[in-house]
């Protein structure tokens, strides 16, 4: 089976083929954006927990500092020489506890120069004991001033007081608490001397770490400027001994801190083996965290322990989202922006293509004339030009097709008209050219007839004659003798006009004007006709002058034409005879007419047939002799009539009979 091909408009596919590489370029976009916002943002989010652990570990140093301050400046104060040199216990322990109290410090302590135990602030019963195995002492009794972190082991720690023991357990939120090889503290030892410079002992003061949740909520605060985000803390900070965390504010789920958790394998490895830092995600108690670590080291720079700084990732991670959505947002109206741009741009490109489709289609009904208007520099306007060159050219093939048929059908009406003109000459000829034979025929019968009638006529006529001289006038039977006498005569008339119509006689050529010769004939007519209630018009051109023909039988010709005009309008009428110059040149027309009873159509053609008559004393004669007549002369005759309207006669007579005369 076949799928019938689909059909886009080239609107669809233009904007189709700008919106792929859009498309494409926004993908592309969006992916390296993505990619690029998340790594920064990864790689920045590093860089700052870097920091923030530098930072966490100014704060740490600076609780240091002030330890290192107050002991420094206590251990130098000359009261202090003195009272320690003096031996007294209650003004020592006067200054020291007051100086313990308002300082915050955990412990503060003085030994001799050999290094026992002289006072403890807070543990003042307790003393004498040697002091010279702790390093930071140690260090004092040489005069130097030595400040860091340190682990108290337990038994020194006890020595220092059931308070402190107490404050230094860590409790986890779960289960039992955790052992641990003493407490850690941020520890300052200094020398005392007297005036002259001699060592009288040492002075020695610290801050527990174990639970000193101020120092790290202290730390984070520094650090994190107290950020909160869904009521929670953006970061926090640990204070590690060892592996155990023994002051932090890293929540449980509980919300309680996460004190005597502890630190996991891989960090432990490089910060607390290695003594390096480890930036990275941890999941750290129960969240996942950007963090930062690094080693606290004893004095001797051996890893005791471990700073912490973290912050939530999800803080980053919703940073993340906000600039992917962000960018995705930007990126959704550079694509709407785009797709508009594109179906804007795809419609315009398309128009003018859809408008030549218009115009093409109105050239194939058939409209003429169709221009198109685009007027684009390109592809289409070249195709818009030769579009209308086209539609010109059609028009003009047209035009051409259109005129080629008009001059067809001229010439074809032309030819069929020289067509019928020649058919009827032709017709015309034929039935002339029987009526020749014909008469010919008739005229050697009449010839015959006329002459054997002729000799026996002239006796019958001769003995009439006779007869009438004979037989008086008041004679019964003169009447019968006349009535023979006039049927003699007629019978010698149509012999004269048999002899005639055979036409014995020789022609006998001379010049004869036309127009005194009809004039003479109209003016002798009445002799023969009455011309009652007949008008007569003449009418001759002057142009008519003289034809070359027998002058007697022409006079015949016309005689006869107006003795049939004047017998054809018994009642009265207007009898016209009229000549003029007519083509070929140098041919004259004379025209005999009435007013009378017409000729009916089917009789036209008879009246030159011999014998043809409608009259009683008629011979049917005067016309087809004078139709030979003409014809002789190199002349036509032809008529014309309206049965009841009147008839007309035309005789057309060369002026010579030999061409070109
Ligand atoms: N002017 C005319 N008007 C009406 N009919 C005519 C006219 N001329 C001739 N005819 C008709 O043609 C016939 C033949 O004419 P044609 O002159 O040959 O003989 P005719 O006049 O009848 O006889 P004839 O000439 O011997 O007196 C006429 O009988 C008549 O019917
Ligand atoms: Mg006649």
């Amino acid at each position: 089976m076949t799928l019938p091909k689909l059909r886009f408009p080239i609107k669809t596919k233009l904007t189709v083929a700008t919106l792929i590489p859009l498309g494409i370029a926004i993908l592309i976009c969006w992916m390296a954006g993505v990619f690029i916002l998340s790594s920064k943002v990864a790689a920045q989010a590093q860089e700052k927990v870097r920091y923030d652990l530098s930072v966490a570990r100014e704060a740490y140093q600076s609780e240091l500092s002030r330890i290192y301050d107050v002991v420094k400046l206590t251990a130098s104060f000359g009261r202090t020489a003195e009272t320690i040199a003096s031996g007294d216990r209650r003004a020592v322990s006067e200054s020291l506890s007051s100086l313990r109290a308002s300082e915050r410090l955990d412990i503060l302590a003085a030994v001799d120069a050999s290094g026992k135990v002289i006072f403890r602030a807070n543990n003042p019963e307790l003393r004498g004991d040697d002091k010279t195995r702790n390093q930071f002492v140690a260090r004092a009794l040489k005069g130097e001033i030595a400040s860091g972190t340190t682990i108290l082991p337990s038994s020194e720690l006890e020595l220092e007081g059931d308070s402190l023991v107490r404050q230094a357990r860590i409790f986890p939120a779960a289960g039992t608490p955790v052992q641990l090889n003493g407490a850690m503290f941020l520890l300052v030892a200094a020398p005392v001397r007297d005036k002259a410079g001699n060592l009288l002992g040492a002075l020695y003061g610290g801050v527990l770490l174990n639970n000193n949740q101020k120092l790290v909520d202290r730390i984070r605060s520094v650090v994190y400027e107290g950020a909160r985000k869904n009521g929670r803390d953006v970061g926090n900070s640990t204070i590690f001994q060892g592996d155990i965390r023994i002051a932090t504010n890293v929540p449980n789920t509980d919300g309680s801190r996460a004190v005597g958790t502890r630190l996991s394998a891989p960090v432990q490895e490089r910060v607390l083996l290695k003594g390096a830092k480890w930036v990275g995600r941890a999941f750290v108690v129960n969240d996942w965290y950007l963090t930062a670590y690094e080693p606290i080291l004893s004095l001797q720079g051996v890893p005791i322990g471990a700073l912490y700084v973290g912050m939530l990732e999800s803080q980053y991670s919703a940073v993340k989202i906000d600039m992917a959505v962000l960018l995705s947002f930007v990126l959704l109206v550079s694509g709407l922006v785009g797709v508009s741009m594109a179906g804007f741009l795809g419609r315009k490109l398309s128009q003018p293509i859809r408008e030549l489709d218009l115009l093409a289609r109105r050239v194939a009904a058939g409209e003429r004339n169709v221009k198109s208007s685009i007027d684009s520099r390109d592809e289409i306007g070249d195709l818009a030009v030769r579009f209308n060159d086209m539609s010109r050219s059609l028009v003009e093939r047209e035009d051409s097709i259109i005129e080629l048929n008009r001059n067809l059908e001229e010439k074809v009406q032309s030819r069929t008209a020289e067509l019928e003109e020649k058919n009827r000459l032709l017709v015309q000829t034929r039935e002339e050219l029987l009526r020749v034979e014909k008469l010919a025929a008739i005229g050697e019968l009449a010839a015959g007839v006329a002459h054997e009638i002729n000799n026996p006529m002239a006796i019958i006529r001769g003995n009439t004659e006779l007869l009438q001289l004979s037989v008086p006038e008041e004679a019964p039977i003169r009447e019968e003798v006349d009535t023979i006498f006039q049927q003699v005569k007629r019978v010698e008339r149509i012999v004269s006009n048999l002899l005639k119509f055979a036409r014995r006689e020789q022609m006998e050529a001379g010049a004869v004007r036309l127009n005194e010769l009809l004039h003479e004939i109209v003016g002798q007519i009445g002799h023969q006709v009455s011309l009652e209630r007949i008008e007569i018009a003449e009418q001759y051109a002057e142009s008519v002058a003289q034809v070359e023909g027998d002058a007697d039988q022409l006079r015949q010709v016309f005689t006869n034409l107006v003795l049939n005009a004047v017998q054809a309008m018994p009642s009265g009428g207007v009898l016209s005879v009229r000549t003029q110059q007519v083509e070929p040149a140098g041919s004259y027309e004379v025209k005999v007419g009435d007013t009378g009873v017409g000729i009916a159509l089917e009789n036209l053609r008879q009246v030159f047939n011999p014998f043809y008559t409608t009259k009683a004393n008629g011979t049917g004669l005067g016309l087809s002799v004078s139709y030979g007549i003409v014809r002789e002369h190199g002349g036509r005759i032809d008529v014309e009539s309206v049965p009841g309207g009147g008839s007309t006669f035309t005789v057309v007579l060369p002026r010579s009979q030999t061409p070109g005369a």
